[in-house]
């Protein structure tokens, strides 16, 4: 079932709880691939009831992004999303998320937001936590379901989430990878066959640091530049970003001890592409 306005979607779910119904949420913004779809079927066995938003949220695009051209297929998405275990797509207009009025914003504030991706897109997590709060409040989910893929988001919404004591667990997803390594994104799309070919290099050289690592090496300085130096073997690459920190507070560290975050942001052409991993010893 499609539903387009919040009063429908709020009675519906209203009915749900009132028959002590699980809902669980999987946001996205559409263009659904394995790894939407990884997080709908893991809401779908732990929740009685999946609402799937499908929303292409113009606030976290900067003036320079791609809001305009951002791959959309609502066909097709709902058709996957039904098969992959959603019983309610949600997919309003910008109108009905953003009345002309609307004037409020959900900022998580402090380095977590303006490093990494922050840097690039000074504006773009005020955006995604905006959106992400009122869909917790449209929906009241009991469980929410993020992909790993977006390392900083995942942070920033944890953050978000303790900050305001919102009542919602997050569940965070593995990134689902194609065979040669690359991180599944809706933005793949925009890859020439040469570009798509070099992007595999972003998982090789995050693997090599995670090698590195789990063989002893601890120094932040040196697991970037290793992974600099293997990205930059790929001529179309141009890196904006590669960063080692704490996970999930993103701070500054000098050496690796706990859990930490290797990122990284590489343009191919007009396309930019982002890929982590988790810097962890072995279990
Ligand atoms: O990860 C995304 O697709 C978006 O940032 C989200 C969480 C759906 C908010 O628009």
């Amino acid at each position: 079932m499609i539903i387009n306005k919040i009063v429908k979607l709020k009675r519906i779910l209203n009915d749900a709880v009132s028959k002590n119904k699980t809902i669980g949420l999987v946001p996205t913004m559409g263009f659904l691939h394995e790894g939407h779809l990884s997080l709908i079927r893991k809401a779908k066995k732990e929740n009685e009831l999946i609402v799937v938003s499908i929303f292409v949220n113009p606030t976290q695009f900067g003036p320079e992004e791609d809001f305009g051209t951002y791959p959309r297929n609502i066909k097709s998405d709902t058709k996957l999303a039904i098969e992959a275990g959603a019983d309610i797509i949600f997919n309003p207009s910008v109108n009905e998320m953003y009345p002309e009025d609307s004037s409020t914003w959900v900022n998580v504030e402090g380095d977590i937001t303006t490093i990494l991706c922050g840097v690039s897109r000074p504006t773009h997590f005020k955006g995604v936590t905006t959106v992400v709060n009122m869909l917790f409040n449209i929906v009241e989910p009991n469980k929410a379901y993020f992909g790993q893929k977006d390392a900083q988001q995942v942070a920033v919404l944890t953050k978000m989430t303790k900050d305001l004591h919102l009542n919602v667990e997050l569940v965070i997803c593995p990134i689902i990878r194609e065979v040669d390594g690359v991180a599944l994104s809706s933005r793949n799309t925009y890859l020439n066959k040469d570009e798509r070919k070099q992007a595999s290099i972003l998982y090789k050289s995050l693997q090599m640091a995670l090698d590195a690592f789990r063989n002893g090496q601890n120094s932040v300085d040196e697991l970037e530049t290793l992974i600099k130096n293997q990205i930059s073997t790929m001529h179309l690459a141009e890196i904006d970003y590669v960063n080692i920190r704490s996970f999930p507070s993103l701070n500054k560290i000098k050496d690796v001890k706990g859990r930490a975050l290797a990122a990284v942001a590489v343009k191919f052409g007009k396309t930019r592409l982002i890929d982590n991993v988790i810097l962890e010893k072995k279990k």
